[in-house]
C-alpha cells in the first residue's frame, strides 16, 4: 500500500468505555493492549453476550459497519469492529469478504489455499506478476449518535505456491508481502505486524490500527 496522507477531518473518540464488536478472544487482547494508552476500557461483544449479526455485506466496509452499528445499538456505547480478508487480483478480488467462508465450517485453510491455487492455475496465472494479492482490514468506529469512521489498511504482495511457514493463521503461508523474502506464515508475529524499531507497520491490521490511533484517538 502506498502510504496515504493522514486524514485530519476524522471525529476523535473521547476516553471511556468502548465495545469491541467481536467474539474473538485474540482480537480482544490485541485491541485492549493497543487501546489502553488512549484511556479506553475495552469490553467485548462476547463478554456482553451480544448476538453476532450476519455478515451480509459485499464489501469489507459494509460488514465492518453493520457489526459496529449492531454493538452500538445493543449497548449505547461507542463500538469498534473490524472486517478483513485475502484478495487475489486475478480472481477479481476473491476470496475477499468470503475469506473465512472459503475455509468451510471446519476452518480448513489448507483447502481454501488449494482452491485459490487451482483457480490461479486454471486462469494460467503462473508468473508472479499475474499473482498479485493483498490483505485488507477495515476498522469501523461507530458512535451512539450514528456517526461512523471507516479506516482501511492494506498490504500488497504475491500469492505463492506451495504455502510456506507454520506461523500466523488463515492465508498467511501463501502470501509474500512486497519487499520481503518470506511469507507471513514464515514470520514471527512481530515481523508480520512490523512497526518496531521505528519501522512502519507492515500487516494490513497493523496499518489500519496505526491510522485509527493517529486519526481518531487522543493519546493521554
Ligand atoms: P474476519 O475479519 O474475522 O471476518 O476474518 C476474515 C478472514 O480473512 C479470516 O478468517 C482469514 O481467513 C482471513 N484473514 C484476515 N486477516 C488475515 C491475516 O492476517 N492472515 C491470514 N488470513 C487472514
Amino acid at each position: 500500500m502506498s502510504a496515504s496522507a493522514p486524514r485530519t477531518d476524522r471525529r476523535r473518540l473521547e476516553p471511556g468505555r468502548l465495545v469491541l464488536a467481536s467474539h474473538n478472544k485474540g482480537k480482544l487482547r490485541e485491541f485492549s493492549e493497543l487501546l489502553a494508552p488512549f484511556g479506553l476500557e475495552v469490553v467485548s461483544a462476547g463478554e456482553l453476550n451480544l448476538a453476532e449479526p450476519e455478515e451480509t455485506g459485499t464489501t469489507f466496509e459494509a460488514n465492518a459497519e453493520l457489526k459496529a452499528r449492531a454493538a452500538v445499538e445493543a449497548t449505547g456505547l461507542p463500538a469498534l469492529s473490524d472486517d478483513s480478508g485475502f484478495c487475489v487480483a486475478a480472481l477479481d478480488g476473491a476470496p475477499g469478504v468470503y475469506s473465512a467462508r472459503w475455509a468451510g465450517p471446519e476452518k480448513d485453510f489448507a483447502m481454501a489455499m488449494r482452491t485459490i491455487e487451482e483457480k490461479l492455475q486454471a486462469a494460467g496465472a503462473t508468473d508472479p506478476a499475474d499473482r498479485r494479492a493483498s490483505f485488507v482490514a477495515v476498522l469501523c468506529l461507530a458512535w451512539p449518535d450514528g456517526h461512523v469512521e471507516l479506516i482501511r489498511g492494506e498490504v500488497e504482495g504475491t500469492a505463492v505456491w506451495p504455502p510456506r511457514g507454520q506461523g500466523g493463521f488463515g492465508y498467511d503461508p501463501m502470501f509474500r508481502p512486497d519487499g520481503c523474502e518470506t511469507t507471513f506464515g514464515e514470520m514471527s508475529s512481530e515481523e508480520k505486524h512490523g512497526g518496531n524499531d521505528g519501522n512502519p507497520p507492515l500487516s494490513h491490521r497493523a496499518r489500519a490500527i496505526e491510522a485509527l490511533a493517529r486519526e481518531c484517538l487522543e493519546a493521554r
